[in-house]
């Protein structure tokens, strides 16, 4: 036997051995990275027929069913029918934070410290929506659920995103006998931080694929005053009284009617502004501290007249951003291959002050070691009956 030659056997077994550290390699990559809640949304369901998806990524609401006067279900928000392709998504649905909306500049002041955070949108200087990985790019964990609600929890380390503290957050979502998504987030942390959670849906009451939500009617209700933003789409710091303008939504408008005049330097035409909810105008210019509501307050109506769909919008937060989908080009395609087009959707987000930290006569958004961070959004879905046409009322 010559010395380069090895006995059969001894061959065999060397790439058995081979094999089976391929295998284990393989099962290991398995077991660290499979995930079998992935792709799945868990479903939340009332006797009426209303149902919420939601997924663990971003804590997402994929899919919201809701009938229509005729008792037709629809999906009525935005979204992406796989998981992944959520990691690309303009926020569509998710859990945004830990500051929602810009801070001017990616920087800001804090108990003398000075925090600097990422800028992740093109071409601007501020941070938008907390960051590179926002809660929207987080996977949530299930920490309790049944039928008809869904809490889920997520950890956000000290320094996450260049923002101080740790700081544990709760997320519930019910859907209750009256068609009502709850969607209630509460927060602790170990250090001073700025809080700020919107739900980013993006709803379309004709259905996510149906076109666009021009002639939509918007009622904001006791919205007296804006917030009006620079070009870098950041709050001046004005209070700007709504009389009659564009931004007068006070009594019910087709969001389209007035929605060319709201244009300017650096952004696109349509609405991406924070409305002052609650009344609460004066008392912010004079500085006082405001008590949010214990109970969520009504804050918005959407009424879409082809389907009959109403959602209104209660909430205990002090702001409402409302974002008409601006920058959705048709790019971007949706659940059953919908292509998303300018205002296809419509987002009515809850919210502390934008960029409050860089504006002291705002509410603030700091929250302290000992404090509970709890709010409540509730979308209320009804449907109103098709108006008969009356001789004597017969406008077109
Ligand atoms: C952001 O930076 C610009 C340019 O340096 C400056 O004019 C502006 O005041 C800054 N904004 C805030 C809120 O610091």
């Amino acid at each position: 036997m010559g010395s380069g030659e090895k006995p059969a056997g001894a061959l065999l077994s060397r790439r058995l051995k081979w094999l089976l550290l391929a295998l284990l390699l393989a099962a290991g990559y398995f077991l660290l990275f499979f995930d079998p809640s992935y792709d799945r949304p868990i479903i939340l369901r009332n006797a009426a027929g209303a149902e919420a998806h939601i997924l663990l990524t971003g804590a997402v609401i994929q899919r919201l069913l809701v009938p229509d006067r005729h008792g037709k279900l629809d999906d009525v928000v935005l979204g992406h029918d796989s998981e992944a392709a959520y990691r690309a998504s303009p926020y569509f649905g998710a859990v945004v934070g830990r500051v929602a909306n810009r801070i001017a500049n990616a920087t800001f002041e804090l108990d003398g410290e000075t925090y600097t955070l990422a800028t992740n949108e093109a071409g601007m200087p501020g941070s938008l929506h907390g960051g590179r990985r926002g809660f929207d790019k987080v996977r949530w964990k299930v920490k309790a659920r049944s039928n008809d609600f869904v809490l889920l929890e997520y950890t956000s380390p000290d320094g996450e995103e260049g923002y101080p503290g740790a700081v544990d957050l709760l997320v519930r979502y019910e859907v209750s006998p009256r068609s009502e998504l709850v969607f209630e987030v509460s927060a602790r942390t170990t250090k001073p931080t700025p809080i700020n959670i919107a739900q980013h849906s993006y709803f379309n009451l004709g259905g996510h694929g149906s076109g666009g939500v021009l002639s939509h009617e918007l009622t904001l209700h006791h919205a007296t005053h804006v917030l009006p933003i620079d070009a870098h789409r950041v709050p001046t710091g004005e209070l700007l009284a709504v009389q009659d303008g564009p931004f007068d939504f006070l009594s019910p408008r087709p969001i389209g009617r007035r929605i060319d005049a709201v244009d300017g330097p650096g952004w696109r035409a349509g609405y991406d502004h924070a409305f002052v909810l609650h009344r609460a105008a004066d008392a912010i210019r004079r500085g006082a501290r405001l008590e949010p509501p214990a109970t969520p307050r009504l804050a918005a109506t959407l009424y879409h007249r082809a389907t009959g769909r109403v959602m209104e919008v209660h909430t205990t937060l002090p702001a409402l951003q409302l974002y008409t989908s601006n920058f959705l080009d048709g790019t971007i395609v949706g659940k059953g291959g919908a292509a998303y087009h300018k205002y296809a959707g419509v987002c009515l987000e809850t919210e502390g002050f934008p960029d409050a930290v860089h504006h002291p006569h705002f509410p603030s958004v700091v929250l302290r070691p000992g404090q509970l961070f709890n709010h409540r959004t509730l979308y209320a879905f009804s449907t109103r009956a098709a108006k008969a046409r009356s001789f004597f009322n017969s406008a077109p």
